[in-house]
């Protein structure tokens, strides 16, 4: 996850100002936005070279390091850098507060799309992965109903809502991503139009409201990464998530019993705006993630809580 709201996190040759600017926040709010500000600046982003070399780090390990360029919401941090890039022309700082920015990239704007195919050349070419994340979670769209850019390009090509705006802006990636041999995952939202290119991959986190559509997809064949909220998102505390319902949950869930095939696997995300040391990294992440994993590849009639929190006590 290299692009957010509040910093831009890899270098891009074609476009340094993303680092120079983006990666980089005057302040942070303290606690969960009170208003009150920490006053300490606050940045960082990993060098090509640097990525490259955990790249080949997990590559010897039999891992690969899939990137993620979220668009187009959370994007504040590029605006900040490129303000041309978004339907207000800004200013835009890179965000001092957390949560969802309303600050997004225009949807009709050419400069938009050229902008992504550029940054994207550059990230396939240090990421080996078959697969590319483009994000497509909370973008709002507040500034698409309002902007006559937007507008044009919803008229101009017959599209009902700004949830197709999305559906479109996504599909010019995804296209440009297969001509590189490049499958895409998105996170589930981008799939709410209902008109998702078929070949993307959904990353269902947003359990609740989206559900009714992510199961609508993958009985339409979709195929999915399960990383529900809750219990699969780790950077939340064992009291909201426990590592019981982390083991517990089956990732074939209520609705696409039946549809087995359509689920790739399953993913436990960790974002880290609320963790800043690694003690309490591996608190978060460790056990939970050992049930996340068994969940993944244990037959739902085999697991046994019991037995596996016994099996922990060796570890
Ligand atoms: C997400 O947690 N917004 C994907
Ligand atoms: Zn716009």
């Amino acid at each position: 996850h290299l692009s957010e709201d509040q910093g831009w996190r890899i270098e891009i040759k074609k476009y340094p100002r993303l680092t120079e600017i983006g990666s980089k926040r005057s302040e942070t709010v303290i606690g969960r936005n009170s208003g009150r500000y920490d006053g300490k600046p606050y940045g960082g982003f990993y060098t090509q070279e640097q990525a490259r070399e955990i790249v080949a780090y997990a590559a010897e390990r039999y891992i690969t390091v899939i990137p993620e360029i979220d668009l187009p919401g959370h994007m504040q941090a590029a605006l900040a850098a490129y303000p041309e890039l978004g339907c207000t022309g800004g200013p835009y700082e890179v965000w001092r507060m957390w949560g969802i920015s309303d600050n997004v990239l225009c949807a009709g704007n050419d400069k938009t799309i050229r902008f992504i195919k550029d940054v994207l050349a550059e990230i396939i070419d240090i990421f080996p992965s078959e697969y590319i994340h483009i994000g497509g979670d909370e973008a709002v769209k507040h500034d698409w109903y309002k902007c006559p850019d937007c507008q044009k390009k919803m008229k101009e090509l017959g599209l009902r809502n700004e949830e197709e705006l999305q559906a479109y802006f996504t599909e010019q990636v995804v296209e440009y991503l297969k001509s590189l041999n490049k499958t895409t995952i998105c996170w589930n939202e981008s799939a709410n139009s209902g008109k998702l290119e078929s070949s993307v991959i959904l990353q269902f986190w947003s359990d609740g409201k989206d559900n009714e559509n992510v199961i609508r997809e993958v009985k339409n064949g979709r195929k999915i990464i399960v990383s529900k909220f809750n219990p699969y998102y780790l950077d939340y505390p064992y009291p909201m998530h426990s590592l019981k319902a982390a083991y517990e949950f089956e990732p074939v869930f209520h609705g696409i019993e039946g549809y087995e095939q359509n689920v790739l696997g399953v993913e436990s995300t960790l974002w880290t705006e609320w963790i800043d040391n690694t003690d309490l990294l591996a608190f978060r992440v460790f056990p939970r993630l050992t049930a996340v994993s068994e969940s993944a590849w244990c037959d739902k009639s085999k697991k046994d809580y019991l037995a596996f929190e016994n099996s922990l006590k060796n570890v």
